[in-house]
């Protein structure tokens, strides 16, 4: 139980990334086709009193952290009283969540009086004509804002940026700068093809190339890879001038797949053993149901069916709005 749910491969499970709902408000280019994914009923998906069942079975096996994606979880109504119950009943969780940071302002200081682990704001430009662009309905405007406000309340939050040839990549020193001047950690993601719907090959960057593009590059050295097998697929560089640091992540051009410590549910309630995969198990009616026995065996089972590596795994149309990143 320590170590967290037994996957397959000698690997150990104890990160849940669950996603609150699949709506989103934005449609990101490497998200989502332009005119959307269709989207669940409400009857469909998890109700907050279901997350609390499984956050409490998930740590009754093991789990340690958890993370809340959407789509975009702001989006659904009350998330973050929802976060405060859970906060409240089960306080032992490391708890982060994932948010574009549109609607996240009038809420920022019950956020920051939860003492997340993280909070996670995708910034993909600070050209308001090509955020809009990026995400085809975003308002880089509201976005600043949360994040200013988010700061102001909280130092849990990061800076996540979706680097992507001819639409943002010539930006990495404006973001480095805007990242120093409040005070939060960036961290430059590789564009993954997740959806061939929206896959763009030539947009493409990898995380050497974000390396080579680095301004004042001599400066930039990295950082000891972290002691702990938990740290997932970042890299970290220090600038040894500014102090500055900068994490990377790798998803594509380095496998991370032989640490791999999460598991993913998405909001009706299917458990993704591997992001890139598009199968599942539902744990929906054992939810409902309140059968404690029946989840822990779905759970168990999916996290058994991790494949040892996404390359090898016979991709589909897996949107990333349906399983939260
Ligand atoms: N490649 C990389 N990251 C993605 N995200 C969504 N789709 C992709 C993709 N195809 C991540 C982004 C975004 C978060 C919500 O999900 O980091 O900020
Ligand atoms: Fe929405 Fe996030 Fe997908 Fe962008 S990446 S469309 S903000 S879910």
């Amino acid at each position: 139980m320590e170590r967290g749910i037994e996957s397959s491969f000698g690997r150990y499970l104890n990160y849940v990334r669950i996603s609150v709902t699949d709506r989103c408000n934005f449609r990101c280019r490497y998200c989502m086709p332009s005119g959307g994914v269709p989207i669940l009923s409400h009857e469909e998906i998890m109700s907050y009193e279901d997350i609390l069942f499984l956050a409490k079975t998930l740590s009754s096996m093991g789990v340690k952290r958890l993370r809340f994606t959407g789509g975009e979880p702001f989006v659904r109504k009350d998330f973050v009283p929802f976060l405060e119950r859970l906060r409240s009943e089960l306080p032992d969780f490391a708890v982060a969540v994932t948010t574009n940071g549109s609607l996240v302002k009038p809420w920022a200081k019950r956020l920051g009086d939860l003492g997340l682990d993280g909070i996670s704001v995708s910034l993909d430009s600070l050209k308001p004509d090509r955020f809009r662009n990026i995400t085809r309905l975003g308002d880089l405007g509201s976005v600043i804002e949360g994040i200013d406000a988010l700061v102001d309340s909280s130092n849990a939050v990061k800076l996540n940026t979706v680097m992507m040839k001819g639409f943002n990549d010539d930006e990495l020193p404006d973001l480095l700068d805007f990242a120093r001047e409040k005070g939060v950690l960036l961290r430059l993601i590789e564009f993954m093809p997740l959806d061939s719907e929206v896959w763009l090959e030539n947009a493409f960057v990898s995380v050497d190339d974000m390396i080579d593009g680095l301004p004042d590059g001599e400066l930039w050295i990295p950082e000891r890879p972290s002691d702990s097998l938990t740290s997932g697929p970042s890299v970290y560089y220090r600038n040894r001038t500014t102090g500055q640091r900068l994490g990377l992540i790798a998803a594509v051009s380095h496998h991370f797949c032989d640490r791999c410590n999460r598991l993913r549910i998405t909001s009706d309630g299917e458990v993704r053993p591997c992001l890139f995969d598009v199968r599942g198990r539902s744990v929906m009616s054992a939810l409902r149901d309140r059968c404690s026995e029946a989840l822990v065996e779905t759970i168990a089972a999916a996290a058994l069916d991790k494949p040892e590596c996404w390359t090898k795994v016979a991709r589909g149309e897996s949107h990333m709005s349906r399983i939260g990143g």
